[in-house]
């Protein structure tokens, strides 16, 4: 069943400089037992789409259904079937216990205490952090007050749970617990799992599907395998002395699609990944770069990520389309 269907959303800021275009006609469906992310830079338009969908914000134009609910005539369903935790909120009382915090929660959907102090045990044991439980929020390290962020989402067994950039600053251990809560909640519970974020290595891991979103509108809807077989151009990773850091831009290479550049400068290397128009261009890369010279190391061909794709459907990389770079 299609849990979540947009159709041409849209929404319009008015702001100093003049009408901004946040979300341009998007549509899609997301299924039950789906893990489904939105991924793109800052700025895309991914908190603008769960804002509407969690019913927090109206769209300008088009329609939404969550649980088969509108989420504007229907708004108070959609919030009874719907879970949501954002990591740029700090939720909670600081001077409560982190139990009588989820149970406040539950509280506010008419939990039966008895479900809900069973539900509150399972959630901390899924993120481990039943030992924290009886503590006050504001002794919590970051690491626990975020899973606990992520368990409240949970509290009144929702049909549809949205995520913003969950694991956004988290510890890694923290954040591998929630990723697998995902999953698990997903395909056990047949919740769908419905996620913003701009972290390739996160949509890759967990989600089942993936929309590439930029400038408000969807660019690739897919699988995270098909996403990445369906680049069919070569991606290649040139390692050179310190030299190519001068490189500022390798779009302007000959021959090259789009890439990015990481310099280490402890080791004074620097890493220049490229999407190449084909390979007959590769000889052209290594003669352009001796040339300007700089010492190529070595060069591979690699198997594409998800910011590849990216880039070979924008012709920049997420950290340029943040800077405002154009294409
Ligand atoms: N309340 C608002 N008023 C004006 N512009 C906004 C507002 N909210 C978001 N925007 C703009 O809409 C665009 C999309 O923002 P957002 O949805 O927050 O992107 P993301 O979550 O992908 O970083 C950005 O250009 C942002 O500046
Ligand atoms: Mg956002």
């Amino acid at each position: 069943m299609a849990n979540v269907v947009a159709e041409n959303l849209t929404r319009v800021f008015e702001t100093k400089s003049g009408r901004l275009l946040a979300l341009d006609s998007v549509s899609f469906e997301v299924q039950t037992g789906e893990v489904f992310g939105l991924l793109g830079p800052n700025g895309a338009g991914k908190t603008t789409l769960i804002r509407i969908l969690t019913t927090l914000l109206l769209p300008t134009y088009g329609r939404a259904l969550v649980g088969g609910f509108d989420v504007v005539k229907e708004a108070k369903k959609v919030r009874s079937i719907i879970g949501f935790s954002s990591s740029s909120e700090r939720v909670g009382f600081d001077f409560v216990t982190a139990r009588r915090n989820l149970w406040f929660f539950s509280q506010l959907y008419g939990t039966p205490t008895g479900e809900a102090n069973r539900r509150i045990e399972e959630l901390a044991a899924l993120l481990e952090f039943q030992d924290q439980l009886d503590r006050k929020l504001y002794t919590l390290t970051t690491g626990y007050r975020q899973r606990l962020n992520i368990a409240r989402a949970f509290i009144n067994d929702p049909q549809v749970v949205f995520f913003d950039e969950p694991t956004n600053g988290m510890d890694v251990f923290s954040a591998k617990k929630v990723r697998e809560l995902f999953v698990k909640e997903a395909k056990t519970n047949s919740r769908t799992i419905f996620l913003a974020t701009h972290n390739m290595f996160e949509a890759e891991e967990v989600c089942d599907r993936v929309a590439i979103i930029d400038r408000g509108r969807i660019l690739a809807i897919d699988s995270p395998e098909n996403l990445k077989s369906s680049l069919s151009k070569p991606v290649v990773l040139f390692e050179t002395d310190i030299a190519g850091a001068s490189i500022s831009d390798p779009t302007r290479l000959d021959g090259v699609v789009g890439g990015t550049i990481k310099v280490d400068n402890e080791n004074e290397t620097a890493k220049i990944r490229v999407i190449l128009r084909d390979e007959d261009f590769l000889e052209r890369v290594l003669q352009l770069l001796e040339k300007r010279g700089i010492r190529v190391f070595n060069y591979q061909r690699i198997e594409p990520t998800l910011e590849d794709v990216f880039i070979s459907l924008v012709g920049a990389g997420f950290a340029e389309r943040e800077r405002g770079i154009e294409a």
